[in-house]
């Protein structure tokens, strides 16, 4: 009896709490708005490991104004916060703003925190992106022979890196970089939005990533990758704009992102013909989910073409695609040497295609005249299942080596719904081998259907992957004054 009148009494306190709460909270993003630091502002994220000890971008002088730069603030800040390291790490907190900056390197037992309305905008003068030589696994720059320009957030040879906000924006301004490529008027080749080298340990999750010069996410010879939560928005013709590239890692998981861009979605790589090669780093142990790309003149998941250290164990589930030339393509040729193996792919849901299924044997894009023509790739265990796409062009186009074929090509369940002007050979298969069940339309005689009963075959390996098995902790940073 007592314990129901008084119920109506509690919930009445509990609502005046809430109604109080929204006012505190929308009168203290009035006051964030006016002021950056205002004292008591909590932001709450997950991520592989909390920090001891923070600061913000303001107490380095940084300036939010679209104009100042930023370079020598965002520098001093991290190089100033790299004494924490062994005790306990840093965060640098990012406010509201427009923060324009030049290329800065991380450093390890660290994180960089955006605000959702913090801007960082790339410099669009030329002295504040240093010089880096070729990466060794290519021999060459991509965009001219010579180096590199290094790429706005960059890191090598770091552990425990974070770069990750409540959806905070960083904007590449790329059309200064995309007129010079296409002018031919580049010495080195573009940087990069994140690019992180030599390193493990690495998060980077909720930002969007607009407009980057070349390629946005970049993690080479490294291992232990989480990428989550990420926008990635270009120009569907801007340059080479392939949005997550894993290149020579290990151990890399990428999930939630949505990507529209110029070229692939995730580009999956490992070096290029004799320099590739001889570095000999595959990248190994990918796992990709729930991706939504747009790319009408690329694939939404790309092997290669760069892929002589090889590229093994890959398994992609639930993706979306709409208006994009392929679905998973595999890209290679005589020179390259190397492996693409053990590839899985299941659940793609696609909308306006050119082609599901695409394989170039001889996408040549070598990196100079001195590859060995005797280095043949090997391209074998390619497994697709639970794929419904229409408006389709051509169900696939799978070209393999003559002399050496691309074997152990799985394909089960698959409906795909051809467009009203769609070729009148959906299937073109030369130099592969494999086996379908349950595949509309019909596929090639070098790929005969094995029946019904073999409809769940092309099945993912039953064990997970060691990165699945990374957890995220909550964690929290309070905006104090200074
Ligand atoms: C990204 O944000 C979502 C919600 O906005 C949250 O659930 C998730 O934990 C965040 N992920 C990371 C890795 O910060
Ligand atoms: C950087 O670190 C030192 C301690 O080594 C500290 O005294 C100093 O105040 C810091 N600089 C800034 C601008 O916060
Ligand atoms: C980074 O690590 C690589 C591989 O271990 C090594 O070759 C290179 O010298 C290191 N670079 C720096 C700057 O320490
Ligand atoms: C992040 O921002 C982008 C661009 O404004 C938006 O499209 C996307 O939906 C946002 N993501 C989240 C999780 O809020
Ligand atoms: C075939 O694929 C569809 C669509 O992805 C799925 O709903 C269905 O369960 C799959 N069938 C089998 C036998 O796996
Ligand atoms: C089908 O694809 C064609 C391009 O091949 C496109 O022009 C058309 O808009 C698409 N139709 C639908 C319904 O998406």
């Amino acid at each position: 009896m007592e314990f129901s009148r008084r119920s109506p009494m509690r919930a009445q306190v509990i609502k005046v709490i809430s109604v109080f709460m929204v006012v505190a909270f929308l009168s203290q993003r009035g006051a964030e708005s006016r002021k950056a630091n205002f004292q008591g502002s909590m932001f709450e994220y997950t991520a592989i490991s909390c920090r001891a000890h923070s600061a913000s971008l303001t107490d380095f002088n940084g300036v939010g104004d679209g104009k100042t730069s930023n370079t020598k603030a965002f520098q001093a800040a991290i190089d100033n916060l790299s004494q924490h390291a062994s005790d306990g790490g840093a965060l640098l907190y990012v406010p509201p703003g427009k923060w324009l900056t030049g290329s800065f390197q991380l450093t390890s037992h660290f994180t960089l925190y955006l605000h959702q309305d913090a801007v960082l905008l790339a410099s669009q003068d030329m002295n504040e992106w240093p010089v880096l030589k070729p990466l060794p696994s290519y021999g060459r720059g991509r965009d001219a022979a010579g180096g590199r320009y290094a790429s706005l957030i960059f890191g090598t040879n770091l552990t425990d890196v974070i770069v990750t906000g409540a959806n905070g924006t960083i904007d590449g301004q790329g059309s200064m970089w995309w007129q010079k490529f296409h002018g031919g008027k580049l010495k080195y080749t573009r940087p990069y939005l994140i690019e992180l080298m030599f390193s493990d340990n690495i998060q980077i999750s909720n930002l969007t990533l607009l407009n980057s010069p070349s390629w946005n996410i970049h993690p080479v010879y490294s291992s232990n990758i989480v990428v989550q939560g990420i926008t990635i928005i270009a120009p569907v013709r801007s340059p080479n704009t392939d949005g997550i590239n894993p290149d020579s890692c290990t151990n890399i998981r990428i999930e939630d992102c949505y990507i529209v861009s110029g070229d692939d979605c995730v580009a999956v790589k490992s070096g290029w013909d004799e320099y590739g090669i001889q570095f000999g780093w595959p990248t190994k142990q990918l796992v990709i989910r729930r991706l939504t790309c747009i790319s009408p003149y690329s694939a939404v998941i790309a092997l290669g073409s760069e892929m002589s250290g090889g590229i093994e164990d890959v398994r992609a589930e639930d993706i979306v695609a709409f208006n994009t030339e392929s679905a998973v393509r595999i890209k290679t040729a005589v020179g390259r040497g190397g492996y693409v193996k053990d590839v899985y792919v299941k659940r793609l849901t696609l909308h306006t295609m050119k082609w599901v299924f695409l394989m170039n044997g001889n996408y040549k894009a070598h990196a100079d005249g001195h590859y060995d023509p005797n280095a043949l790739p090997e391209v074998k265990g390619i497994n697709y299942r639970d794929v419904v796409a229409e408006n389709v062009s051509m169900a696939a186009r799978l070209e393999g080596i003559s002399g050496d074929p691309f074997t152990g090509i799985c394909i089960s369940n698959v409906t795909i719904n051809v467009a009203a002007k769609s070729k009148k050979v959906q299937w073109m298969c030369n130099d592969v081998a494999g086996i379908t069940s349950g595949v509309s339309p019909p596929p090639c005689g070098s790929l005969p259907d094995q029946g019904p009963e073999k409809i769940g075959a092309c099945d993912f390996p039953a064990d997970s992957l060691a990165i699945d098995r990374v957890n995220f902790k909550k964690c929290s940073y309070t905006i104090t004054n200074a």
